[in-house]
């Protein structure tokens, strides 16, 4: 039997229109996606097809139309309170110090100051922040912002770690030292990672499996690959390995018609 962090069985997600409550939107339909323990799965589809809605899913923010899921088998009911969870924007308070910002989940789950301080110290040094705690967020770089959300995280230290494309707002270096570090805190700790992104490079590099999404509406994975590439890796280095380049053109194979259609109906959307 394998052990699964995470199970999305036959999701499928509706969405009545802000404009019109009458019309619906099926953005997600009889999706299935398993996470094992310690397995770091990125999923890729276009713009607007759905990822985040999936995340939300696994995350117990948002209930599906149907279907169910499982955490470490268990049907998730609510919050899925073994998940810590990366957003794509902000997560940072910002009238609180970088400290303060990492302490807070601690002490929401009753952990005393003094060892929630003394965590969120370690943590923030751990992610490269040390002497930076008390800095606010408008102190700090936006791949400063980035580490420290990061922190927030993995101090709660989570089994399974949610991440909706954490980095894209980073420029590209910034954003491999990034991909670099978690990969390195992960090797560690080997949690079971979802990771979002429109990035197909960023999936790759990585992952052990990556799923691809068709474009919406009624997004289901058309594709799914083993990253057989060697660990650890080096984001920036791993991408002239030729076994790379071989999986990149595979990948793109199937993903390369979906961005066009889902460019398409951005624009459709749009006007
Ligand atoms: N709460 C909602 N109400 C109505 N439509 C939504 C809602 N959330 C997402 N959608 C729609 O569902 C589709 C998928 O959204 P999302 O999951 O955010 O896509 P992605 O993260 O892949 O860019 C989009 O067309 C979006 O407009
Ligand atoms: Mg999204």
């Amino acid at each position: 039997m394998v052990d699964y962090a995470l199970e999305l069985l036959n999701i499928s997600c509706i969405f009545r229109a802000k404009d019109d409550r009458t019309q619906r939107y099926t953005a997600v339909a009889d999706t299935t996606l398993r996470v094992r323990a310690g397995e770091f799965v990125s999923v890729v589809g276009p713009t607007g097809c759905g990822k985040s809605t999936l995340l939300n899913v696994g995350a117990g923010l948002l209930e599906p139309s149907s279907g169910e899921v499982k955490v470490f088998g268990q049907p998730l009911e609510g919050i899925n309170a073994r998940a810590g969870y990366m957003f794509q924007s902000e997560a940072l308070m910002p009238w609180r110090s970088a400290l303060d910002n990492v302490m807070l989940g601690l002490q929401y789950r009753g952990m005393p100051d003094a060892k929630a301080r003394e965590l969120a110290n370690e943590w923030l040094a751990r992610v490269g922040l040390a002497g930076f705690g008390d800095r606010y967020p408008h102190q700090l770089s936006g791949g400063m912002r980035k580490r420290a959300a990061l922190a927030q995280v993995l101090a709660l230290d989570p089994d399974i770690i949610l991440m909706d494309e954490p980095f894209s707002a980073l420029d590209i270096q910034t954003r491999q030292l990034m991909e670099n570090e978690v990969l390195a805190l992960w090797a560690g700790k080997k949690k079971a990672v979802l990771f979002i992104t429109h990035d197909l490079d960023e999936a790759i590099a990585m992952s052990d499996r990556v799923v691809v999404l068709s474009a919406g509406p009624a997004t289901r994975p058309i594709g799914e690959f083993e990253i057989d590439l060697p660990r650890p890796r080096d984001v920036a280095e791993v991408r002239t390995h030729p076994r790379f380049v071989e999986l990149h053109s595979q990948i793109w194979a199937v993903l390369r018609d979906e961005v066009l259609k889902g460019y398409t109906q951005q624009l459709r959307k749009a006007a």
